[in-house]
C-alpha cells in the first residue's frame, strides 16, 4: 500500500491505544492488522491492541526502534520480508499439548483406526494431516495413537503430514524434543516405548523416537494459500486455528478440506469451532467437534 492510498490519520487515529514505552496509534494498529490478515488470514480486532503491543514491543527493543510507526514502515518495505516473518511468529498463538482434547484420540483409536489398520496390513495406505500442527504435539499424538495399536506401523505405508505457517514451530516439531512437563500428558508406558531420553542443558528431556519420526513429516504451509499436496487423507486434524480467522476465510478452508478427505474420513476441529458454509452439508457430526465426510460408509 502506498502512503497516498493509506488513510491520512486524524488526531484520534494518531493517539496511543495502549499506555507504554512506545506509541501504538490506531493507524499503526490498522497497518499491522491488515498485513497480518493478508499474510495469514488472522483477524485482529481493536480489542487485541494490548496483545499486539505486548508481543511486538520486544521486537521494537531488539531493533532499537522508537515507535510502532517506524516498525510499520520496516515491515511494509519490500526488504522487510524477514521481519514480517518475525511479526507473524510473534502474533500467532502456538499453545498446544500432547493429547489435547483427548476425545479426538479416543475416537481415532476406537472408530477410525481399527479398519484402516486392517486395510494397511494388507498393503493399503493410511494418510493423516495435522493442519496447523504448532510445535508437533498434535501430529505426535496421532503417531502415538497409531503405534499403541500397531507398533509396526512405521514399516508400512502410513504417513502423517504436519504443517504450520510458522517455520520456528516446524523446526521445534521436527527436532521432536520435549521437556518432562510437556510430555506429562503421555502415558508412562508410551513414553518408555516410543521416546528416547536426552539431556538438554543438564536436564532430562524426551525425544520422539525413530518410529514416531518416521511416521510424521513436517512442512511449512499457509492454510490461506494454495495447497501443493495431491491425494486424500483418512483424517484431518484442524484444531484451534480457524478460530483466529474471519468467517469467510473459515468457510473457504472447510470447503477446501472436503475434496481432500476420503469418503467416511474424519475431520477433527477445535472445541470452540464449527464447520459452517457449503462444507457443512457434506459432513455429519460424529461426536464432540468431530465430523465424518458423507458419501460412503465409514471405513
Ligand atoms: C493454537 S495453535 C493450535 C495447535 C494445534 N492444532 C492444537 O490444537 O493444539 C495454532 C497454530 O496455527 C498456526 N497458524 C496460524 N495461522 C495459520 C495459517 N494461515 N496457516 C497455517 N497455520 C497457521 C499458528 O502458527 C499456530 O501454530
Amino acid at each position: 500500500m502506498t502512503n497516498a492510498q493509506r488513510k491520512v490519520p486524524g488526531a484520534e487515529d494518531s493517539q496511543a491505544m495502549v499506555p507504554g514505552e512506545f506509541t501504538l496509534s490506531r493507524d499503526d494498529f490498522r497497518r499491522i492488522s491488515s498485513m497480518i490478515h493478508a499474510e495469514s488470514g488472522i483477524f485482529l480486532p481493536e480489542s487485541k491492541a494490548a496483545l499486539v503491543y505486548a508481543r511486538l514491543a520486544k521486537r521494537l527493543r531488539t531493533l532499537r526502534l522508537q515507535a510502532f510507526k517506524d516498525y510499520c514502515a520496516l515491515v511494509e518495505a519490500p526488504e522487510g520480508e524477514g521481519e514480517r516473518q518475525e511479526m507473524l511468529a510473534a502474533l500467532t498463538t502456538n499453545v498446544t499439548r500432547f493429547y489435547r482434547e483427548p476425545h479426538h484420540f479416543e475416537h481415532l483409536k476406537t472408530r477410525v483406526l481399527p479398519k484402516l489398520i486392517q486395510a494397511a496390513q494388507r498393503g493399503g495406505k493410511m494418510r493423516f494431516w495435522s493442519a496447523a500442527c504448532s510445535t508437533g504435539q498434535e501430529p505426535y499424538s496421532i503417531a502415538l495413537t497409531i503405534l499403541s495399536l500397531w507398533p509396526e506401523a512405521a514399516k508400512h505405508d502410513v504417513r502423517i503430514l504436519a504443517t504450520d505457517i510458522d517455520p520456528n514451530v516446524i523446526a521445534t516439531g521436527r527436532a521432536g524434543v520435549y521437556s518432562e512437563s510437556l510430555v506429562s500428558p503421555v502415558p508412562e508406558e508410551q513414553r518408555r516405548r516410543f521416546f528416547e531420553t536426552v539431556n538438554v542443558d543438564g536436564k532430562p528431556h524426551w525425544r520422539a523416537g525413530e518410529a514416531m519420526q518416521k511416521l510424521v513429516a513436517f512442512r511449512q504451509l499457509n492454510l490461506i494459500e494454495s495447497w501443493p499436496m495431491r491425494g486424500t487423507f483418512d483424517a484431518i486434524f484442524c484444531r484451534n486455528v480457524v478460530i483466529y480467522f474471519d468467517e469467510p476465510t473459515q468457510q473457504r478452508i472447510w470447503e477446501n478440506f472436503l475434496p481432500r478427505i476420503e469418503p467416511g474420513g474424519a475431520l477433527y476441529i477445535g472445541h470452540s469451532e464449527r464447520v459452517t458454509g457449503p462444507a457443512a452439508s457434506l459432513v455429519a457430526s460424529d461426536g464432540i467437534s468431530t465430523y465424518r465426510k458423507l458419501g460412503a460408509d465409514h471405513k
